[in-house]
């Protein structure tokens, strides 16, 4: 018979229950309360409202489990069946309606249900807007949630003609500084979450919602949807890059500029820019950025806002025109080039984003290449591929329905040669 420590089979389950809790917690150290996504990690004064919210309500129900689970425990270990007679004894005499315990019960419950309804509601309103003391100092933003991706429009930054300054995936704020974000949905509902920073709030069609947040100091920062969306829910992500004051309206200024045309590219190498054009095949699980990104994203940002050496003009002008013969113009809007697309990201100034494909992809030319060739191993089923319906039409993507057969077929097909050209030419819009 193997040795027993505990002298129930309950007490033994309850034992590796709670071991089977705590040993994942107590190897990894705690270092997921570091992530990139941890709410434990707070940046900003909304997620560490909303932290402090967590800890008052955990204290209150610890309190509340360590009370019952101990009563419980006792009552178990002191009244258990000792024997073959204790199992067939008859029940002890009942008792009920003690006034004092009863009252005691319900006072005590209505006091932990006070203790944790008042900083919530606190917490709420908190969450809900930027506090008045901040407004007139508060940068604002629209934000809206589409399958899969996040718009972001500053409805301040108004363009020479063109509307508003509007982006894709990087929603760039300045730091130190009160943003109220005006939360809103083309299709679905999506959830807009910056977990260091503030979150989760609804992006809700035909209903505005917002919040607000602010970071601290500067960085980069992780969101993520947070409401299920379709089948690509779990890859709708987008970043948040907090710059100081300065840093942040040198940013916006060029922003504002329109795209960088291939003739003021300035050519440094006459060589045609070096991509690996061999395989079209890419693993679905290889990892979507490198090791040296993850380590300092601020700073692979900061390098991405110049263009790189040795662009190659000839080869970018190539991009170009493909963009537009490939129909990529009639989603989305290069801003003084070809074409006005609205349904996708603005793509600008794409080259200075760290990421793309929704925030999935670190930007640099392999990825953008698995991206643009291969859609649907990204990111399966999205618009791209399967094009955009509007107005009751659907404008074909990557792939069309064929009248006659009903079937799904080939309507955009990029060769190798003409990816390293539109790659060139992605990467030149800085
Ligand atoms: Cu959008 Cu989940």
């Amino acid at each position: 018979m193997p040795p027993r420590f505990l002298p129930s089979p309950t007490l033994r389950r309850l034992a590796v229950f709670v071991a089977l809790i705590l040993l994942p917690l107590l190897l990894g150290g705690w270092s997921w309360t570091k992530g990139p996504q941890s709410t434990f990690d707070t940046r900003g004064p909304v997620a560490e409202s909303q932290l402090q919210l967590f800890y008052t309500t955990l204290w209150v129900t610890g309190v509340i489990f360590v009370l019952v689970a101990g009563v419980l425990a006792y009552a178990t270990l002191k009244y258990r069946a000792r024997n073959a007679a204790d199992e067939h004894a008859a029940p002890p005499p009942q008792s009920h309606g003690n006034p004092l315990v009863e009252l005691g019960l319900i006072a005590v419950s209505v006091l932990a249900l006070i203790i944790i309804a008042v900083p919530t509601l606190h917490a709420i309103w908190f969450t809900y807007d930027v506090p008045e003391t901040e407004k007139a100092n508060a940068y604002e933003v629209n934000a809206t949630g589409l399958q899969w991706w996040f718009r972001f429009e500053y409805p301040n930054e108004t363009l020479d003609g063109a509307g508003n300054l509007v982006t894709g995936n990087e929603l760039v704020i300045p730091a130190k500084r009160p943003v109220r974000i005006n939360l809103r949905s083309a299709d679905v509902i999506h959830s807009f979450w910056v977990p260091k920073l503030a979150g989760k709030v609804d992006m809700i069609p035909n209903r505005g919602n917002r919040l607000w947040l602010q970071a601290d100091e500067p960085g980069y920062f992780w969101g993520q949807c947070a409401e299920f969306c379709g089948e690509d829910h779990a890859v709708m992500r987008f970043r948040v890059i907090a710059l100081p004051e300065k840093e942040f309206a040198d940013w916006l200024a060029r922003q504002k500029q329109p795209a960088r045309a291939p003739a003021n590219v300035a050519s440094t190498s006459p060589e045609p820019l070096r991509i690996e054009s061999a395989s079209f095949k890419f693993d679905r699980n290889a990892p979507g950025w490198s090791e040296q990104f993850d380590a300092d994203p601020l700073a692979r940002w900061r390098q991405m806002q110049t263009p790189e050496t040795g662009e190659n003009p000839a080869l970018i002008a190539r991009g170009r025109k493909l963009f537009q013969d490939k129909t990529c113009v009639s989603c989305h809007t290069v801003r003084g080039h070809e074409g006005a697309g609205v349904t996708s990201p603005d793509l600008t100034h794409v080259g200075a984003r760290t990421t793309i494909a929704g925030g999935l992809l670190e930007n640099n030319a392999a990825n953008l290449r698995r991206w643009i060739t291969d859609p649907h191993g990204v990111k399966p089923h999205n618009k791209m591929y399967m094009g955009v319906p509007l107005g009751g039409s659907v404008m074909a993507g990557y792939m069309k329905r064929d009248a006659a057969s009903g079937n799904m077929m080939p309507n955009i097909q990029i060769s190798a040669p003409e990816a390293d050209a539109l790659v060139a030419y992605l990467q030149s819009l800085k």
